[in-house]
This record gives C-alpha cells, sequence and structure tokens, in this order.
C-alpha cells in the first residue's frame, strides 16, 4: 500500500478530494463509497469547492454509503444517510436518486443488509472508497474480529466506539445505537481504489498497526494490505508511530507527478 503523509488535515483533504475529482474526469458517472465521522469532512469541503469553481464535476457522480445505524428513525440528524445527504450529496450537487446506502431501519435487517450488496454489484462496483478508521482499527463498523472476508451485515459496536461517536449524540452514550450496519472487509476490499485517511495522534497507534502490523482480523484495517490498489493519508499526528515514516515521505517525494493517488 502506499502511505501519504501531509501536513495537516487540510492538505489531506485536499489531496484526497483531488483524487476524487480527477476520478470524476476520467469517469464522470463513478461510484463515490464515502465514510462518515470528523475526518472525512475536508474531503467534501475541499471537493464541494472545486465543483463551485468549476474544477470538479459531480453532476453525474454517483455515492455510495459504508454503514448505517440500525433502529434511528428516517430522517433522524445522526443517521448516516443524513449525514451523507447533508455532508456530501447536496453540497456537490449530486440527485439524490444517485444515492445508495443499507436500510438501517428495516423490519428485516438481514434481507437489507444481502439487498445493498446487491445493489453495490449492480451499480457496477465502487470506483473509489474513502475510509476512516476507529481508534480500535475498525474500518466502516467493522469492529475488531471482524472476518476479513465479511460481506454487509449487521454489527455490534464495542464500548469503544459509543463513547468515540457519542459526541454525535449530545455526549450521551446511551442515545448511540448499539447495532449498524456495515459493509463487510469483504465488500470494502471489492471497491477499486481504496483510501483511508486518517488524523490526529488519536490515531496513530491504529494506523501503525494496520500498515506496520500484520494482517490480522483484531485490527481490520489491516486488510487493506491485502488491496493492490490501497492508499493510506496521514497527518503528521497520525504518522507519529509509524516506523518507515522516512521512506514513505521519500517514496512519495520521489513519486512522478502523472501516477496521481
Ligand atoms: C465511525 C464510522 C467510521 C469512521 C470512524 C472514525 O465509527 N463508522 O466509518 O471511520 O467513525 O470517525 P472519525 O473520523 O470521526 O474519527
Amino acid at each position: 500500500m502506499e502511505v501519504v503523509i501531509v501536513p495537516d488535515a487540510a492538505a489531506g483533504g485536499e489531496l484526497v478530494a483531488e483524487a476524487m475529482a480527477a476520478l470524476l474526469r476520467r469517469k464522470p458517472d463513478a461510484l463515490l463509497g464515502v465514510a462518515t465521522g470528523s475526518t472525512p469532512l475536508p474531503v467534501y469541503e475541499a471537493l464541494a469547492r472545486k465543483v463551485r469553481s468549476g474544477e470538479a464535476d459531480a453532476s453525474r457522480a454517483r455515492v455510495a454509503q459504508l454503514d448505517e445505524y440500525v433502529g434511528l428513525p428516517a430522517g433522524h440528524p445522526e443517521s448516516y444517510r443524513s449525514v451523507v445527504l447533508r455532508e456530501v450529496v447536496e453540497p456537490l450537487g449530486v440527485s439524490p436518486d444517485s444515492f445508495i446506502g443499507p436500510d438501517g431501519a428495516a423490519d428485516d435487517i438481514v434481507a437489507a443488509c444481502a439487498a445493498y450488496d446487491a445493489a453495490l454489484a449492480a451499480a457496477g462496483g465502487v470506483d473509489l472508497q474513502l475510509l476512516g478508521i476507529g481508534t480500535d482499527g475498525h474500518i466502516g463498523f467493522n469492529e475488531p474480529c471482524s472476518s476479513l472476508a465479511s460481506r454487509t451485515r449487521i454489527k455490534t459496536l464495542t464500548e469503544r466506539t459509543r463513547i468515540d461517536n457519542a459526541r454525535f449524540f449530545g455526549g450521551d452514550i446511551d442515545q448511540v445505537p448499539r447495532h449498524v450496519i456495515t459493509q463487510g472487509i469483504g465488500t470494502i476490499l471489492e471497491a477499486r481504489h481504496l483510501v483511508l485517511l486518517a488524523t490526529g495522534e488519536g490515531k496513530a497507534e491504529a494506523v501503525a498497526q494496520a500498515v506496520e502490523g500484520p494482517v490480522a482480523a483484531v485490527v481490520p484495517a489491516s486488510a487493506l494490505q491485502l488491496h493492490p490498489h490501497a492508499t493510506v493519508v496521514v497527518d503528521e499526528a497520525a504518522a507519529s508511530k509509524l516506523k518507515l515514516a522516512a521512506y514513505f515521505r521519500a517514496t512519495y517525494a520521489a513519486k512522478p507527478d502523472w501516477q496521481g493517488l
């Protein structure tokens, strides 16, 4: 995998937004897989700026959700469907008809998970999947010990993740759902390009384990090592525990411009 160390979160947002803009120039109806959480917000802001300035055209882009809480009422502001509509679909001017995600309010969750995997396949697969990383090494909501071959399914959140995400629910962990639907690790690995973005000291340990540790279900993000085109973009703080940081910097500095991410 390629590891790119950027000075700060804004630079990471700009770099990943440019990769998305370049993809949309090559393939205007590309399917962008988007993540939630705080980390990707600078990407969406940078891409929306490019759309407004005419540098990027997302009018034919399609957007796919990575994961979803189970049991939040339709339209709840913290459902990931609401978040992606608010932070990605609307600012980019993507048609809501071009947005797919799992139904966390379905009566039959098992059927909803299978339907989402089928919808991703019918859409031709994700072209670029943006990922964050949990402090426990999760991607999507694949918590530690998720099968590396898993498909979209229901998962139970760890206490750690519910504490981390309580800030979106007024700081009240009791408001954070216990169950979620997430694309499985096997599902995520089918995207053509994976881009994991991590910023801040709090992610340094998880990043080091994912990039330099063994491939292991206990660190779900380590599954990126199995993907032929995986890019890890980290700011200085999130890179602070990487033993090979000097090598990663030298490699990226010597990379031909035409290659992109
Ligand atoms: C949630 C999401 C993940 C995200 C993670 C980290 O659990 N399901 O997709 O990567 O949070 O979020 P943040 O970027 O806010 O640290």
